[in-house]
């Protein structure tokens, strides 16, 4: 889960999101993607282990959310997660702006704005056109059972594919 809240680096980001301090926007995306690269020996462990990583966020957020400020280019923004290991699955669970608001909590964050949260969406789409990356739309207005169901059908066709291959870079 992204970002880890538990690292130095990440009690300064949960403290960012949650409004009580101010980081200097090119400084809090590099602290965004520092927070990745601190887990990465952790994750190739478990990787060769054979376990199989469920990452919630990850470098996708990073660019899609500093690139909806202005200013910030996709290329800019992906530039320091570049070489991460690759997802082989990357599913983007798609709910209506008006649905998510409804939900716990909304609006206590930053970002959490539709605004934002538009800008944001966008960014998302022209990340998804990355054909180097296997991108699944997940509709996530359904049910939990149907979604469930979604993403365990296409978590078990990845992860029996996944076995023979080497362990990629992201965007390199
Ligand atoms: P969450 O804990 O509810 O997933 O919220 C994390 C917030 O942090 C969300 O608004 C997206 C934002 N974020 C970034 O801006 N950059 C990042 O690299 C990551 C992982 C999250
Ligand atoms: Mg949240």
């Amino acid at each position: 889960l992204f970002p880890e809240r538990s690292t130095d680096i990440g009690r300064l980001l949960s403290s960012y999101l949650e409004k009580e301090s101010d980081v200097e926007d090119h400084s809090v995306h590099l602290l965004f993607s520092a927070n990745r690269w601190e887990q990465v020996p952790l994750m190739k462990e478990k990787l060769n282990q054979g376990v199989t990583l469920v990452v919630d966020r990850y470098a996708f957020s990073g660019v899609a959310f500093t690139s909806a400020k202005e200013n910030f280019s996709l290329e800019w923004c992906k530039q320091p997660d570049v070489g991460l290991p690759k997802p082989d699955l990357v599913l983007f669970l798609h709910l209506k702006l008006a649905d998510a608001a409804m939900r716990g909590e909304f609006g206590r964050e930053r970002y959490e704005n539709g605004a934002v949260q538009e800008r944001v969406l966008q960014r998302f789409h022209q990340l998804m056109k990355d054909t180097t990356l296997n991108w699944k739309m997940v509709d996530a207005s359904k049910s939990i059972e149907e979604v469930h169901e979604e993403i365990r059908a296409l978590s078990e066709d990845t992860i029996c594919t996944a076995v023979q291959r080497p362990l990629g870079e992201l965007w390199k």
